[in-house]
Parts: C-alpha cells; structure tokens; sequence
C-alpha cells in the first residue's frame, strides 16, 4: 500500500477508510483500553496521533514502540475527539521495524543547542532542526527558482582550483604528497610540481572568477556550492565549510547589482513565509520572539543605501565609544555593522564604494573623490542581528587598471592569464556578488549560530561526523 507523509494526512479534507504510514515515535502514552503513539516523519514539524486499541492483535507490539523506534501503521484516518489536532489514526495494524531502546539520546524533554551539535546524526530528529533542514531545503529551492525565472544559468565552478579568488589567502592546500616525507627540490622546498594536480591546489574560497567566465559567454549566470575558508575565527558567523551563492551579471552595474540582491533576498524571505509557516511559526515561539515582524519588516521597506564616506561619518557623529573607533579607511568592525543596521537605520544596509586598499584585486576601480581618495565599486549587504550577508561588486573590466590592481596586490599574471583574457577579448562591465547560505538561513530562521543551520558544521577543531 503506498505510504501516505503525516503532512498530506494533516492536510487531509475527509476522512480515509486505510492510510499507510510509517515513521518514527515522538511519544507514547498508554490508557487501559488504548494507547496513544505520536508519529513524526519529518514531512512537517507535527506527528500525527495514533491510536491503539488494547483489543488489536498488533497491540503488543505497542509495548515496544518507545520514543525514537521505527513503526509502520495501518488504519483508518478519523476526525480527532482530541484537542489540538483534526485528525487521528485509529490503527488497523501496527508494527515495530527498528527498536529504540531508553538510551536513546533525543528524550522528549528539552535539550541544549549544544548538547544536540554532539549528536548531530539524531539532531535531525528533533522539532528544531527538523525546522531547521526542511527551511534549509525549501531556501535551497527558492534560490533555484530565483535565478532560473529571471533566465540565469547555472554554472559548476571547480572546488578544487589553484588561484585563490579572494586573494586572502584564507585557502586549505589539496595534497597527496607524502606529508611525512614530501619531496624536496634542489632548494630544499616541497617540490609542488612532484603533485597530483603538478601544482599547488587548494578547495576553493569562491566561484566567482570562474563565474565571470561564464557570465562573459552566457550573459546572466550563477553558482551555488560548497566554498572553504581556513580562517581562525571561532565565531557564530564563520564556518570553515560553507555553501555561498554567486550571480554574475555581464553589462550590469553596482546599482544593478545591489537591486539584484536586494530583490533575491526580499524572494528568499517571502519565499520561505509562504512555503515554511509552520516552521517560521515554531521558530517565532521557541528561537526569536521578533521573527515574524522582522521578515515582514524587511520585506516591506526598501534597504537602505549608503556610501562607506557616509557609513564612517554616521559612526564618528554617533557620540558611542568605540572598542575601534574607525576613521576613512579604515575596515567596518561588528560593532559599527551592528549599529548601523541595528541603531541608526534599523534596517538592512547596502554599503558601496569601499576604499580601494581595504578590498579584493577584482573590484572596479572609481573615478577619485575631491579629495584624491581612491574607492571600488564594492557593496556588502548587512542585516540586523548578522552584520554582512552578501559581499559583491562591480568588477574591474579595464585590461590596464586590472592589471595595475593585481600588482598592488603582489599577484602573478602569469598564474591569472585566462582571467585577463576576459579583459582582452570582448571585456564588459560586469558584476556580482557572494551571499551566504548559512547565514541567510541564520537571518530567515533567527537560529543564532551557524552550527545550527548547516548539517554539520566544520569549524576550527571541529570536523566530526
Ligand atoms: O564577502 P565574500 O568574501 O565575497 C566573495 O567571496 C565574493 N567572491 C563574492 C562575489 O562577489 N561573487 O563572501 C560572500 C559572503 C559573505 O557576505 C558571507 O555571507 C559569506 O559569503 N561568508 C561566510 N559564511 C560563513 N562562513 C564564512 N567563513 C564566510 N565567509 C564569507
Ligand atoms: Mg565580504
């Protein structure tokens, strides 16, 4: 008989004389004549409510249905006599397939966040991170559709690469040479050419170069996948794998670029309201007490454009005392992020036109302001609560200024020849930028910590499962 998911038996406008289910026990609780096993499998946050009647034949079998085992349920779907739910089943048949036995960790009663980082192959199972994967998964489809609907392509960058995009050096080498023994040239150095690849490769930090190959060849393009940073931040932000999203756009602007963003994150949020209530409904009540109006507020309003010159005049007039107090120049800390999107505006924030020294070798240069102070056309999307979601920017599409740029940041041409190419042959201005998915999901969700949006989440020490 074909199974029926507890979110399409929820949903349920009549009742049904046989619906097949199977699933796993929340909890059980068990009267004289009858028992009551609740049945989740993950189709939606709730379980469904079974009940067993002491007079069944399979009615043994309920003794061994504990919290966390497998069953299989036959039966008739009935209007509830219960408060709290519509439906129930009243078992015609009922089977144990795999036992969980009172070890198992994932007891009904509350558990800490990190109690459940520890058992992240169980955590699944639990009402959070259920919300929290099915919402994953939904957003995962959004962005998807986002892009597919406005005619972007979808492009595979390489994870494993030799040119460091972000020029940061933030990378984790790729190797098979014998670490124990590598081989060593005349000049006593690990011989790279001795290698798999016959370079030194690394997992890549960002698609975006390989991106604006596409978007040079296919107009409008974007890539979705895995990226690495080998930064030493242990923070609630950071983690060390984490999966980014990147438009490239050919004959597109900064402005353009920023109301693309602005556009896909208004289209991620409405997206995950309509298609995650209930999820966004629990988080409301057990994780962010403001959710609900935070997204509708977001969604309303436009976000709130301003240059880095005015962003660091706001914050040297704002009268607080800084931990790093900042002037031109100098890079936006936490602490003035926060403010701005969360004190002075209160609302997310585009900031563009960043000083040239402060960002990557990529970005388009700007004409000088009066006086003399050298910007690129960068912008960082920030949002109260996280600070910086999307990163992008006009790209640098002059031969000469590029090359220029690459020198100020000690950069090899030979090492980056195809990516000049594009400045060589049929150079237009282009943009982009990088979202990232986790802490979109931190913001759509209010779940505080990158661990708990990705299903296992690699920070420094920390590689388990
Ligand atoms: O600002 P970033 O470094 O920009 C780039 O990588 C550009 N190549 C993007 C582009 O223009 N195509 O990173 C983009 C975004 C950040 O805004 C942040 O949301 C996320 O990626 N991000 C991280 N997320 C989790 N953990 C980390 N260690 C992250 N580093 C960046
Ligand atoms: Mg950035």
């Amino acid at each position: 008989m074909q199974r029926t998911l507890v979110k399409d038996a929820l949903h349920a406008t009549a009742p049904t004389d046989t619906i097949f289910l199977q699933g796993w026990v929340r909890t059980r609780r068990d009267a004289k004549a009858f028992s009551f096993v609740e049945l989740n499998d993950g189709s939606c946050l709730k379980g469904l409510q079974i009940v067993v009647d002491a007079s069944l034949a399979d009615y043994p079998a309920v003794a061994h249905a504990h919290t966390g085992a497998a069953i299989e349920v036959t039966g008739k779907l009935v209007a509830s006599k219960g408060a709290g739910q519509q439906w129930e089943v009243v078992a015609t048949s009922f089977k144990v397939i795999g036992e969980a036995d009172g070890t198992y960790p994932l007891q009904k009663k509350g558990h800490s966040l990190e109690f459940l980082r520890e058992i992240a192959h169980l955590r699944p199972r639990s009402n959070l991170f259920g919300a929290v994967f099915r919402v994953r998964s939904r957003l995962a489809y959004a962005v998807h559709q986002f892009f597919q609907e406005r005619g972007f392509h979808y492009v595979h960058p390489p994870i494993i690469t030799a040119s460091d995009a972000e020029g940061a050096g933030e990378m984790f080498r790729v190797t098979t040479l014998d670490l124990e023994n590598p081989p060593r040239g005349a000049d006593k150095h690990v011989d790279a050419t001795k290698d798999f690849f016959g370079k030194k490769t690394f997992l890549t930090v960002s698609g975006q170069l390989e991106a604006e190959i596409f978007a040079c060849a296919l107009s409008n393009v974007y890539t979705f996948g895995p990226t690495f940073r080998a930064e030493n931040s242990n923070t609630s932000r950071h983690a060390a794998e984490f999966w980014m999203i990147e438009p490239e756009v050919a004959f597109c602007d900064l402005t353009g670029d920023m109301d693309l963003a602005e556009e896909f994150v208004k289209h991620l949020l409405r997206d995950v309201k309509t298609h995650c209530a209930e999820d966004l409904e629990f988080f409301g009540k057990f994780v962010d007490k403001d959710l609900a109006a935070r997204l509708d507020f977001v969604l309303e309003k436009p976000f709130v454009r301003c240059s880095y010159t005015e962003a660091v005049e706001i914050i040297a007039q704002s009268g607080k005392t800084w931990e790093h107090p900042v002037s031109w120049g100098d890079n936006l800390q936490a602490e003035h992020e926060r403010y701005l999107t969360e004190e002075h505006f209160k609302c997310p924030v585009t900031v563009y036109n960043y000083p040239r020294a402060l960002k990557a070798f990529y970005m388009r240069v700007n004409a000088p302001d009066a006086q003399g102070r050298e910007t690129v056309a960068a912008m960082d999307l920030l949002v109260p609560g996280i600070g910086e979601i999307i990163g992008g920017s006009q790209r640098e599409e002059r031969l000469d200024v590029l090359r220029e740029s690459m020198a100020r940041h000690h950069l090899d041409e030979k090492a980056y020849w195809w990516y000049l190419d594009l400045r060589r042959y049929g150079s237009v201005p282009h943009a982009g930028f990088g979202l990232g998915f986790e802490r979109m999901l931190m913001f759509a969700t209010g779940v505080a910590n990158i661990r708990d949006v990705i299903p296992f989440a690699r920070t420094p020490g920390a590689a388990e499962f």
